[in-house]
């Protein structure tokens, strides 16, 4: 089905290229300008998308093997993704249940035991507290109510999604609106993990814009990815979640685009709502950058994790040094840039002189981005569940045929 679904829009993609034109959003849509700066809005997205949502917080690549672990921060909380012995993922707040220190340094390793630094208090893989250290000192301790605290958490597509909030009433799979299927075309599960770093930049949205627009490729990007880099873009919606590709006139090759590779048909960027962008390259064999943009300690701030992921691991020196040489020039890219542009565009914004910004008819992927930010800030948590089974909030619709 998903495999269909590829072919479709690569043959939409061909039937735009061939008439040079794209379809178009219904408007040119209009945000106000403090949505990107203004305190009391920003709160409201921690709380109302961030700590509500599932956020793609791992690739299973990092964590394959049974007793990996992850550690990290997730917005405001401190997050402990662990495969068991029986391979399944699960998540934890990285906190001791004795007096709350993290457990774990950020970072990934492998151990049976997660033990923490302060008192020596355990916890097995499936976040069972298994030792108090000088129990008969301390007082006996209830195993039963003492385990790490769980969160929601689910593998899918070789990615892995946790919700910081251990009450979530949205389901995972309801969230991913049938996109996980979609991204498994890309067979990450069994993809190599080469490499990953961290960025600084703007607030999240002014960031995150910029991987829903080809509208500024040519543009921005005329030194790096060169002036004849297509502008135009195609958006296909799943819930919230969007590929963005180019109208590709390359299709025309095959007697039936159905004779097109997997690569060929995965091509464009594929974002995961609210804040991971999927794009390929191919310096050193087919790769993805996998970024995972963070709000950061204030609406002026985000951090964006880049990962490097390749279909193989490469497999000598040189072809290494070539995958490494694409990574480089990606971080270039975004931080000098995209980044360094957003951070300037954000102190524009700042000076509250104007008084909203225009996404074009061209650029429905970032309309249909900040509706879906809107709705989710006016829906309460009952509601949350039917707003996916919905689909987009109604005029969020993309530019491109619906998948
Ligand atoms: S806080 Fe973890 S053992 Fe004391
Ligand atoms: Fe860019």
């Amino acid at each position: 089905m998903s495999h269909a679904q590829l072919i479709e829009m690569a043959r939409n993609n061909l039937k735009w290229a061939k008439t040079g034109t794209i379809e178009q959003a219904d408007a040119i849509f209009k945000v106000p300008a403090e949505h990107y700066y203004d305190e009391g809005r920003w709160r409201r997205e921690m709380d109302l998308v961030f700590k509500r949502l599932p956020l793609m917080l791992a690739t299973s690549a990092e964590i394959p093997n049974p007793g990996d672990y992850k550690a990290m921060q997730a917005v405001d909380t401190p997050v402990l993704i662990s495969r068991g012995e029986d391979s399944q993922i699960r998540a934890f707040i990285n906190m001791c249940r004795h007096r709350g220190s993290q457990i774990m340094a950020a970072g990934t390793g492998n151990t049976k035991r997660f033990t923490c630094p302060y008192h020596a208090w355990s916890y097995d893989q499936k976040g069972a507290l298994t030792g108090v250290y000088s129990e008969r000192d301390f007082g006996a301790v209830d195993r039963s109510c003492n385990s790490l605290v769980e969160l929601p958490a689910a593998e899918r597509a070789g990615l892995i999604w946790v919700q910081i909030n251990p009450n979530a009433s949205l389901g995972i799979d309801a969230f991913l609106s049938g996109y996980d299927a979609m991204l498994d075309n890309f067979g990450f599960a069994n993809w190599h993990f080469f490499e990953s770093r961290t960025l600084k930049g703007p607030n999240w949205k002014v960031a995150y814009d910029g991987y829903l627009d080809l509208y500024h490729l040519p543009i921005l990007h005329k030194d790096t990815f060169g002036a004849d880099y297509p502008n135009q873009a195609l958006y296909y919606a799943w819930g919230p979640h969007q590929r963005v590709s180019s109208p590709d006139p390359s299709f025309a090759k095959y007697d039936d685009v159905s004779e097109a590779g997997n690569a060929h048909l995965m091509t464009g960027v594929w974002t995961i709502f609210p804040h991971v962008s999927i794009a390929s390259f191919d310096g050193g064999g087919r790769g993805v950058m996998i970024s995972q943009l963070f709000p950061g300690e204030t609406p002026l701030e985000s951090y964006t994790v880049q990962n490097y992921l390749m279909e193989k691991p490469p497999p000598d020196e040189e072809t290494a040094q070539n995958a490494h040489e694409q990574f480089k020039f990606l971080e270039y890219v975004v931080k000098e840039e995209d980044y360094a542009t957003g951070l300037r565009q954000q102190k524009a914004l700042l000076t509250g002189h104007m008084p909203y910004v225009q996404f074009g008819r061209n650029e429905g992927g970032g309309q249909c981005f900040h509706r879906w930010v809107d709705r989710l800030l006016e829906t309460d948590d009952q509601a949350l569940p039917a707003l996916f089974q919905n689909g987009a909030p109604s005029g969020a619709a993309a530019n491109g045929a619906k998948a």
